[in-house]
Parts: structure tokens; sequence; C-alpha cells
């Protein structure tokens, strides 16, 4: 908190490879804010609101659409796919929330277009076919290349280009012959088709017009007028292209280090983060898992927790809780409190166990975490064994409530991270929430 004005800006991260939560959390969150800021990431990330009846799935869309008042910004460090955004706004527009002079876009963002996604394609194949190892298992959203494109800098086409014609088509003819080559040489069919292209872009600079603004300076004076900003994280910080288990990554850095970055406001104005945490582990596409479960534990978890991707489809790999990777991510994210989500699918377990150090090859131990794909897969986990528990999930808003044994674990991870958790989840609802009354 600022002194003398009484505001707190949020950032909220995921602690594992993903799909924690972090919608739901959001969505909670924003009604003690004024602004809701994605950061990083693209239509990669999935990310579901439950409210009512009604379920809200998001890919670019700032979660804190979903609630009336809130200003929504998509800043300079996320990789936008203007075909995905205007179904977006168009599919909420329908259900009836406004997005009209409430969402605003970076004009630095970087914009995803159809080679993109044929190059995250062609490239996923490539490396399929045997020659440099596995796959990454992308979302084939176009989400690499196009920060690829972002660092080249010659082929890169930024959202505020889409409204300045002359600029625009010299870029796409660039990026059509570059990546045209590529594809070739990947073997790959399809090729981009410059004019069609030049064309779209056209149309979305259109679409999108007056939401298209510097959202540094919108920041920096939201900031200055003592407004509330939620940073809402895409992705996650075991994913993050520096901290991650690289090479099994997305391309931006989605651990709360990436919110100065990709907004263009100071780290300082972070007040606090809240770290998202699965009372498990999951994780989508190809890297190192060392506490994945491939039995009939994993397979319960995955069907209890709906453990399948909301951007895909795909399943979600399974696996019990790592607290050495979890800890690793809080004290990167420096994170000041936690939210500890889906507890309700560990219920009717008889025993649960969580991982506390690592196995290495060599056999001494460690309880650091290892962000390297090659190094992380040689470990072997080691457990702490807990009871589970069982009981009515008759739950009111009060940790004294849950089970035994669900309270032991939660104390067990907190005394662990040696961060508090301040908000505990049990289903996807906004009810089924125990806040801390300090959040
Ligand atoms: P995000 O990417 O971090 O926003 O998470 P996702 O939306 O991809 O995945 C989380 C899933 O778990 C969503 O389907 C949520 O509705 C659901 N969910 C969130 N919290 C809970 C919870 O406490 N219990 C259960 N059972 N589901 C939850
Ligand atoms: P949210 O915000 C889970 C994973 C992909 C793949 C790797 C690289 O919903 O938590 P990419 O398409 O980014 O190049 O894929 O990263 N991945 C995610 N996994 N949740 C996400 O986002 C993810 N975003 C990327 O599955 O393994
Ligand atoms: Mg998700």
């Amino acid at each position: 908190m600022r002194p003398g004005t009484g505001t707190m800006n949020t950032a909220i991260t995921g602690l594992q490879w993903g799909d924690e939560g972090k919608g739901k959390i959001v969505d909670l969150m924003t009604s003690d804010h004024d602004v809701v800021v994605r950061y990083n990431g693209g239509a990669n990330a999935g990310h579901t609101v439950v409210v009512g009846e009604e379920t809200y799935a998001l890919h670019l869309m700032p979660s804190g659409i979903l609630s009336p008042d809130i200003q929504c910004v998509i800043g300079n460090g996320v990789v936008i796919d203007p075909t995905k955004l205007l179904e977006e706004i168009d599919s909420l527009e329908s259900r009836g929330i406004n997005t009209n002079q409430r969402l605003f876009i970076s004009d630095r963002a970087h914009v995803v277009l159809d080679y993109h996604k044929m190059l995250d394609g062609a490239l996923e194949e490539f490396l399929a076919g045997g020659r440099s190892g596995a796959s990454i298992g992308t979302t084939r959203r176009g989400i690499g290349p196009a920060y690829a494109d972002k660092v080249l800098r010659a082929p890169a086409i930024r959202v505020g280009d889409l409204r300045y014609p002359d600029v625009l088509e010299e870029r796409v003819r660039i990026a059509c012959d570059l990546h045209g080559e590529q594809l070739a040489s990947l073997g790959w069919s399809e090729r981009p088709d410059p004019e069609k292209l030049i064309a779209t872009c056209r149309d979305w600079g259109a679409r999108l017009g007056d939401r298209i603004i510097d959202t540094t300076y919108f920041l920096h004076d939201a900031v200055k007028a003592g407004k509330r900003l939620l940073f809402e994280g895409a992705n996650a910080c075991l994913l993050d292209v520096d901290h991650g288990t690289y090479p099994f990554v997305t391309s931006s850095n989605c651990s709360a280090l990436g919110i100065p970055a990709g907004t263009g406001l100071p780290a300082a104005t972070v007040d606090r983060v809240i770290g998202i945490m699965k009372a498990y582990s999951t994780r989508v596409g190809a890297g190192p898992f060392p506490t994945e479960l491939d039995n009939a534990i994993g397979e319960q978890i995955r069907e209890r927790g709906r453990e399948y991707g909301t951007t895909t489809g795909r399943p979600r790999r399974c696996g019990w809780l790592d607290l050495v990777a979890v800890r690793y991510a809080a004290m990167l994210c420096g994170t000041t409190s936690i939210a500890c989500m889906l507890l309700d699918v560990l219920f009717g377990l008889d025993e649960v166990k969580i991982c506390t150090a690592y196995r290495l090859p060599d056999g001494s131990t460690t309880d650091r975490f290892i962000p390297d794909a090659h190094r992380l897969s040689g470990v072997e986990p080691i457990y702490e064994r807990l009871p589970g528990w069982d009981g009515e999930l008759d739950f009111d808003g009060a940790r004294e409530q849950l089970p035994d044994g669900a309270r032991r674990y939660l104390d067990f991870i907190e005394k662990y991270l040696e961060v508090p958790i301040e908000v505990v989840s049990v289903g996807p609802e906004r009810t089924q929430t125990l806040m801390a009354s300090t959040i």
C-alpha cells in the first residue's frame, strides 16, 4: 500500500504450470479494484469464471470484464490474435456484457497472424518428427512465433500498426516472404496470402478502433488518480520463458516478474502478489513433471477436477502437490499470500502425498527447484505422507469447518512455504471460497 493513497494494487499469478484457477480469483478480487490488466501471453490462456448459472472461458479478455464498472487493459506484453479477441468481444456482448469504453488495448502489443499459427504447427510437427527430441505440446495459437517476430523486429506487426496502412503493408509483405520460406522448408503445405492478410489487418484496425491506445500512459494516469489495479497473470510461473522448465515453457515472462515489462509500470507499483496454486499439480503439454501420477489416483484427480484444458480440451496430466516447485515460484514472484484451489478434489483419498524434496541421480537430495527440463527430468520426488480426509463439504466460510485432515494439509503447506494461505477454494463458484478478512 502506498502511503497516503489508500490504494492497493494486486498481482494474481499462477505458481505451477497453469490452470490453477486464476480466473476465479481475479473475478472475486475485481470488486476491490478499478482496472484489471493483462500483461503477458495471448490466446494460449484459458481462464474460467463461473457466475451463478453462467460459465465464461476467457482467453485474451481480462476476467474483470464480467464486473460492470471495471476497466480492462491488455498491455504491451500480450500477443493478440484479433480474430480471437473480436470473437470474445462479440460473444460477451451477445451475453449482455458491454465492453465499450471498458476495454483498452496497447498500441504496442504484438499481433498474432495466421502465419504464426501455421509456424507453430509446422515447428511442432518438425520436432515430433524425431530430429531434436520431443515437441513442446504448444496450444498452436501462434504464441512462440509471434514473440519470436517481436524480438526479430522486421517482420513484427504491432496493434498500433493496424491503423497505419503504409507501415502495415510493408511489414505484412516482409513477414509473408520470410515465413513463406520457413513454412516451405518445414514441409508445411499452407502459405500466407499477403493481400488477404493486409485486408484483414485493415478490418481489424477499424473494428478495434478507439480501443487501441497508449496503455502505458493510461495506467500511469490511473495510478496517479489513485485507481486500484489488478494484474491478471496468464500461463504460470513454471512456464516462464526465463525461469520455468525450459524449453518446455511458453514464450513470455508469465511470472509476476513480467508485470513491469508487460505494462510499462515500475515493479514497485505492485503492493501484493497473490500466488494461485492447486492443492495438487497439473500440467498440459510436454515437459518434466516429477510428481506425475500415471495411475488410478491421477485418473481420479483428472475426473474429479475436470482436468481438461480450457483452451485446447486436452486432458491435463495430474500429480501430487510439488511444494519444491511451488516454493520456488512463490519466491520468484514475491508472493505475499497464497490461494489454495480445488481442495475439494482431494476429498475421500486414504492418503495424500506432498513432495518436499528431490533425489538427484547421484543419490543426493535437494529442496531447491531445477528450472531446466533435462536436469529436472532426472529427479525423483521425496514425499511427506499425510492421512486423507472425508466428510461433508459443509462450507460456509470458516477454515475451522474443514475436516481435520484438510486443515492439516493446509497447515503443512503454509509452514513449508512460509507464506500465509489466505484463500481456500472448494468449488468453481464464487460462494465456494474462504477468503481471509485481510484480502
Ligand atoms: P486458470 O487458467 O488459472 O484461470 O484456470 P482454468 O480456468 O484453466 O482451470 C481451472 C478450472 O477449475 C476451471 O474450470 C474452474 O472453474 C475450476 N475451479 C476453480 N476453482 C475450483 C475449485 O476450488 N474446485 C473445483 N472443483 N474447481 C475449481
Ligand atoms: P492459463 O493462463 C496451461 C502450456 C502449453 C504448452 C506450453 C507452451 O490458462 O493457465 P504455448 O502455446 O504457450 O507456446 O505452449 O505452455 N501453456 C499452458 N498450460 N495453462 C496455460 O494458461 C498455458 N499457456 C501455455 O500447454 O505446454
Ligand atoms: Mg487455464
